[in-house]
């Protein structure tokens, strides 16, 4: 398959040829906020729909601003970046992207001046059968050290090392804690558990990212297509081990389920029911099967108003 090409600050350009200067504070301090999301293959439509674009453009810029730089692209003009390299690439089946905001100015306080690419790459479910997880004896950072509310690079360094640590020790992945002890996220997803019957997951003062997924399934896809309203509060530490089922979501994450933590199996130590329906219904409303929520997909190769 061919190598896909980037948008790169209005041209499509060859992966090799998306370069940034080495003393840029992109690059040395890694001062860049940025956006993951997926867009889906619909056979039937013959369509490519890429899901809740506008909803992460708003959180781009809230990241923008939290870091006080600014790039001259209007949301009109990102939303047209993103069919150009889709529509550019002929892609005509899953794919993920990044949309990355940069700072090509040099030195520690540099907020200018400023760049964009959109990076689209195949990227395959994380895991059907389900992850074995453990809790991670990393702390997940705090709103007052690095907020995890803002999407930036660097933020990712505190989810890696409590990644390659839970791999080392024989997991999939981990869950980070807050420094209040409580349930985090996992590394680049949210975490939701099911126990008694309901859907449980932090609430978004829990040094969270404030997930596009976590919102399409609290305010619309479990409360009006499944008919189940999600809790969000605290989890302790303990209810991870006796909770019923669990999953991780988000825009690369989809819907992951989780079958065992810190070797507590949960339930039978299968994919859970409950976690198997939110993720057959989520896939319909990102692909376009079930019709509803057309506002959320941004056909690629159909005119669109912008
Ligand atoms: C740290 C973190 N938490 C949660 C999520 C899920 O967010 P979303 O559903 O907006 O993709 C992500 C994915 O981007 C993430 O990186």
């Amino acid at each position: 398959m061919s190598e896909l090409r980037i948008w790169m600050n209005g041209a499509l350009v060859d992966q090799a040829a998306a370069v940034l200067p080495v003393n840029s504070a992109a690059v040395f301090y890694g001062t860049n906020v940025f956006e993951g999301l997926r867009a889906y293959w619909n056979e039937a439509d013959e369509e490519l729909y890429a899901f809740r674009l506008q909803e992460h453009f708003t959180r781009l810029r809230e990241s923008m601003k939290m870091m006080r730089f600014t790039v001259p692209y209007t949301d009109v003009d990102l939303d047209e970046a993103v069919r150009e390299v889709l529509r550019g690439n002929a892609i005509r089946e899953d794919v993920h992207m990044h949309l990355v905001a940069y700072v090509v100015g040099v030195g520690m306080d540099a907020t200018a001046p400023t760049g964009l690419y959109i990076n689209p790459r195949r990227r395959g479910r994380i895991s059907a059968a389900g992850l074995s997880c453990c809790v991670s004896s990393w702390t997940r950072t705090s709103d007052n050290a690095i907020p995890i509310r803002l999407k930036c690079g660097p933020n990712y360094q505190n989810g890696r090392l409590a990644l390659l640590q839970a791999k080392a020790d024989g997991y999939d992945a981990p869950i980070l804690m807050n420094a209040q002890g409580h349930v985090a996220e996992g590394t680049g997803a949210t975490f939701f558990m099911v126990r008694k019957g309901r859907l449980v997951t932090p609430p978004v003062t829990a040094d969270v990212l404030e997930s596009i997924t976590r919102a399409t399934l609290i305010e619309e896809v479990c409360p009006n297509v499944l008919g189940l309203e999600v809790v969000e509060r605290e989890i302790d530490r303990t209810e991870l081990y006796v909770a019923d089922e669990a999953f991780f979501c988000g825009s690369g994450y989809e819907i992951t389920p989780i079958v065992s933590i810190d070797r507590f199996p949960l339930g039978d130590g299968q994919v859970g029911p409950l976690t198997r329906r939110v993720l057959r219904v989520y896939m319909d409303v990102v692909r376009g099967v079930d019709k509803r929520y057309a506002e959320w997909r941004t056909p690629t190769y159909r005119g669109v108003t912008v």
